[in-house]
């Protein structure tokens, strides 16, 4: 735990030293771990170390290389192991559940109820995944959906087929790329990524009910049933037309479609991060398919910070205090631009919005939302899922029978 006087600007320190009653703001260093490592996550993480700063703390940056996969496992144990970082990410929902039972979890009522955050966070559930027992244990700090196909313009116009509006005329270009030497679609090789893109196809296949039976009320008779086989089929599909994809993080995978070298990727929204700091402009240089241009629905999860509970009562400060910024329509705002996603406050002024983004707030504004997997399976599940999907898509040998029967297994024992 970082909280020492190297942290204390020097008329600060003065302050303290003359008002020992913790009545003075004093300046304190606050470690914030993350993974948010790419062009695009770096620029939007910054903005809360500025704003954060400017309260007289510190953000003492502590981002973890790798993914959400590597950096939970290290997050957690530093909590449960005693040694608890000032604030952390993880995504909306349950991820954070066993922390917070065990109680190592910051209760931030004393910030929420004041600042009203249940009149505030829209949609509801967003704050509803941070409350545990009536009391609010996390930050929602952006909406991400997964539900994005981006396909390089430049990548169309050289086969001179015009852009896909839709995942059957993306897939209809794919021998045409490939004769041109473009990978069709570019897919990462961390678990996660594969996941994600059946995650995507099944919303946009078998539709938001479908998904929603199966992740939420892990129905197994829709899981092995006809309209998943089709989701299977198009899983098969996507990974005959990633065949060959020689990266690991998705940021590489992005890049790949900013360059040209591939065609699409499927990918949460973050990506617009990336394509903001190669100066690529959407509608222009890109084009993002919500739904696959099939059905135009977004997740409404996301990353939220939580707060491990400390005997310091200068780290609870400085905890608060950044928790509010977070929640404050400036960062809301100067925070979700730079990363891509929504912020978790409707009334914020989202002129700057790009055409992306704009789709993803109509959306939003329709209600067609559907939660993400995280908020509706425990890690546990969703770590089987991973590995079973890292299979399929690394072996061209297991059909997509196979992997349905597979999956069907986990969701009847999964909680
Ligand atoms: C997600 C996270 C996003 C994004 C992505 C890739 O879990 O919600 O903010 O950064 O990982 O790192």
């Amino acid at each position: 735990m970082r909280n020492s006087l190297r942290g204390l600007s020097c008329a600060a320190l003065l302050a303290t030293v003359a008002m020992p009653f913790g009545l003075s703001a004093s300046a304190t260093d606050l470690e914030v771990t993350h993974w948010w490592t790419s062009g695009g996550e770096a620029a939007a993480v910054a903005e809360f170390a500025k704003a954060f700063d400017a309260t007289g703390n510190k953000w003492v940056d502590g981002a973890i290389a790798g993914s959400g996969g590597t950096a939970r496992p290290i997050m957690i144990s530093r909590i449960t192991g005693g040694d608890p970082m000032g604030a952390t990410q993880f995504n909306h929902g349950r991820q954070a559940e066993e922390l917070v039972e065990a109680g190592l979890m910051r209760d931030l009522s004393d910030v929420a109820v004041p600042g009203k955050w249940k009149d505030i966070v829209s949609p509801s559930s967003l704050l509803d995944s941070c409350t545990l027992d009536g009391k609010i244990y996390c930050v929602p700090v952006n909406i991400h959906s997964q539900q994005w196909l981006w396909l390089s313009n430049a990548a169309f116009e050289k086969i001179g087929t015009p852009v896909p509006t839709n995942w059957d005329e993306y897939v209809a270009a794919a021998p045409k790329l490939e004769e041109a030497g473009i990978l069709p679609l570019a897919m990462g090789q961390q678990p996660w990524q594969t996941t994600l893109a059946f995650q995507v196809l099944l919303v946009a296949i078998a539709g938001p009910d479908a998904y929603t039976a199966v992740f939420g009320d892990k129905d197994v008779e829709i899981a092995g049933g006809e309209d998943m086989a089709k989701v299977f089929e198009a899983a098969e599909m996507a990974r005959s037309m990633s065949k060959g994809t020689n990266v690991q993080n998705w940021n590489d995978a992005t890049n790949m479609v900013i360059t040209g070298k591939a065609a699409g990727q499927i990918m949460g929204d973050w990506a617009q991060g990336e394509f903001a700091v190669a100066n690529q402009v959407a509608g222009e240089d890109y084009t993002c398919l919500p739904g696959l241009g099939v059905n135009e629905v977004i997740q409404t999860g996301g990353d939220a910070f939580y707060f491990p509970k400390v005997d310091d009562a200068e780290i609870t400060a400085a905890q608060a205090e950044l928790a509010k910024v977070m929640m404050s329509k400036e960062t809301q705002v100067a925070f979700n631009l730079k990363k891509g996603s929504l912020p978790v406050r409707g009334d914020v002024d989202l002129s700057a919005a790009n055409d992306c983004m704009r789709k993803g707030l109509d959306i939003l504004a329709k209600g067609n939302v559907i939660q993400a997997p995280d908020q509706l399976m425990s890690a546990d599940d969703l770590t089987l899922v991973n590995d079973l999907f890292v299979q399929f898509f690394n072996d061209p040998s297991m059909s997509a029978a196979d992997a349905q029967a597979q999956f069907t297994d986990i969701v009847s024992n999964a909680s």
